[in-house]
């Protein structure tokens, strides 16, 4: 199977500078470039928008955003908890797939979406992990079967951005195979290929 014309795009991280959670977020992308699809990567500085308002299209980061949601064969959305959820940063992201709500594929339907969530402890990156699969199911995507809680006050990523905790690596391997089996089969010409 070749993916080269799937693109998984990521979106999340914080404004915090060597954010972990742009730095799991990568480490996943990277995965999924392993196994042959493209990937774009928004983060940080790409997310800071103003507050969502409807039918307000002028602002160039929003129109990005909005544009590769719309392109994506699939996503991969990374959040730190804050206060037991996700951050008003990638919330105020999501919220923009509001205006794909008219689409012929509307919101995320069709499409997986990888859930990462890091947090300075366990309770934490379950529970941002938990808000963040319910919002990815409300904009009918499908939040693959194994999503990923990244402790982040013990595990790092190396000056390659590989992940150095084998358990959490193991699982960003897992969830990018999720991304790219079901990228992969919904893209027109997929199944043929497969046959030939
Ligand atoms: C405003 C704020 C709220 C936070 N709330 C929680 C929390 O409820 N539970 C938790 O385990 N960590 C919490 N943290 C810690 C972050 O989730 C954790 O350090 C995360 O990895 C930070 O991501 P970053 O490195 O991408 O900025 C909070 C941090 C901030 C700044």
């Amino acid at each position: 199977m070749t993916l080269d014309h799937v693109t998984i795009v990521g979106i999340g991280g914080s404004t915090r500078p060597g954010s972990s959670t742009e730095q799991a977020l990568r480490a996943a992308l990277k995965e999924i470039e392993r196994l042959g699809a493209r990937t774009v990567c928004l983060s940080g500085h790409d997310l800071d928008l103003p507050h969502y308002t409807p039918d307000d299209t002028g602002h160039p980061r929003r129109r990005r955003l909005v544009d590769l949601m719309a392109s994506a064969d699939g996503l991969v959305i990374a959040t730190p908890a804050y206060h037991g959820g996700m951050s008003g940063l990638v919330k105020n992201a999501l919220d923009h797939a509001e205006d794909l709500r008219r689409r012929p594929q509307p919101y995320f339907s069709a499409r997986p979406v990888g859930c990462l969530a890091t947090a300075y402890g366990a309770q934490g990156a379950a529970s941002a992990l938990a808000s963040l699969r319910a919002t990815v199911h409300a904009l009918r995507g499908w939040p693959t079967p194994l999503g990923v809680a990244v402790d982040s006050s013990r595990v790092r990523f190396g000056p390659a951005g590989a992940c150095q905790d084998p358990h959490t690596q193991s699982h960003l391997e897992i969830m990018a195979r999720h991304i790219t089996e079901f990228a992969g089969v919904r893209v027109p010409g997929y199944r043929q290929e497969k046959a030939s």
